[in-house]
């Protein structure tokens, strides 16, 4: 495997591509318009820095990883001579159903089709292409350089052969490779999404207020951040759309969305990346608690 193309330049498509491109591999960086790629590779740049200043890459490593990238607006062009290729667009189920379409219809026939979806079934998303066996869940961390876990996901259909084959590229990245398989939420967000619904509907109930719900979870649970910190840095409605799918997908209330995650998300309060969420991004000084008004 050598030729890797990733499909979708945010968060997370362009902290994969940097990752592959890392450790040797020629990587496609597609999105759906140069803004979007050149923002993606404006990101690579400043982690690549980051990791200098810290000495953890030389100056050639650097360069190295950014001779590797190239970027790509035209999905045919990008993907047609991929051995791998990582969809890592917005997660919403038909956007995926069409990008593996095009991916089935442009990609080698050979090819290994992986999403990284956070929720969205990996079985559902292998069938409308002429290959499900060979489609796989491979579900990265944010942030996708640092982060050591890639969750991989055996669809229905999914071959044993290419399962191996991804576990042992994820172990190539320096990343520990989890086998599971497809049900809603995977393992990582069927776990961690309710427990983030609780954290909100403690603060909905006014239990208690923002800082006290995450300090209880960071202190009293070794958490490195707080449940309500994290959803913000998820983003608000990444969240709410993957309690949306347990909550479709099991037919269990326990799953439901709490109403203030609803109404935040609806007023455009999406966490870090919109500026505001439980905290405000927006001051220089430390984040402060907003969510109040919401309730
Ligand atoms: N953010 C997280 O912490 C996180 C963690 C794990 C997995 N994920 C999953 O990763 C995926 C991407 O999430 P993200 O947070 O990077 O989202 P994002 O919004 O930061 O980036 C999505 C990118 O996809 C691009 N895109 C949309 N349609 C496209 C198309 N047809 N072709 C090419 N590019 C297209 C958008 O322009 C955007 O740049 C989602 O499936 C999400 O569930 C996210």
């Amino acid at each position: 495997m050598k030729n890797i193309a990733v499909i979708g330049a945010g968060t997370m498509g362009n902290g994969i591509a940097h990752t592959f491109a890392q450790s040797g591999y020629q990587v496609q960086l597609i999105d759906i318009n140069s803004d979007a790629v050149e923002k993606g590779m404006t990101t690579i740049i400043k982690n690549l820095d980051r990791m200098l200043s810290k000495e953890l890459i030389t100056q050639n490593q650097k360069a190295e990883t950014l001779a590797n990238i190239t970027t790509q607006i035209d999905l045919k062009k990008g993907v047609e001579k991929a051995d791998l290729v990582i969809e890592a667009a917005t997660e919403n189920g038909d956007l995926k159903l069409k990008i593996f379409k095009q991916l089935d219809e442009f990609s080698p026939i050979e090819a290994i089709l992986a999403s990284n979806t956070s929720s969205i079934s990996i079985t559902k998303i292998a069938a409308v292409t002429k290959r499900p066996n060979q489609v796989i869940g491979m579900h990265f961390m944010n942030p996708v350089p640092v982060m050591k876990l890639v969750e991989i996901i055996n669809g229905y259909a999914t071959a044993d052969v290419v399962t191996q084959q991804i576990m042992a590229v994820s172990k190539k990245l320096g990343k520990i490779p989890v086998k599971v398989n497809d049900y809603p939420g995977f393992i990582a967000n069927r776990i961690l999404m309710p427990m983030i619904n609780e954290a909100i509907y403690s603060l909905y109930e006014g239990v208690a207020g923002v800082y006290e719900i995450d300090t209880v979870m960071k202190l009293g649970m070794a958490h490195p951040m707080g449940p309500l910190q994290l959803a913000d840095f998820i983003g608000l409605d990444v969240c709410l759309s993957i309690l949306n799918v347990l909550y479709s997908g099991f037919g269990n209330p326990k799953y439901a969305p709490c109403p203030l995650l609803v109404n935040m998300v609806m007023a455009g309060k999406l966490g870090v990346k919109s500026g505001e969420g439980f905290y405000d991004y927006t001051t220089t000084k430390k984040a402060e608690t907003i969510a109040k008004q919401f309730i």
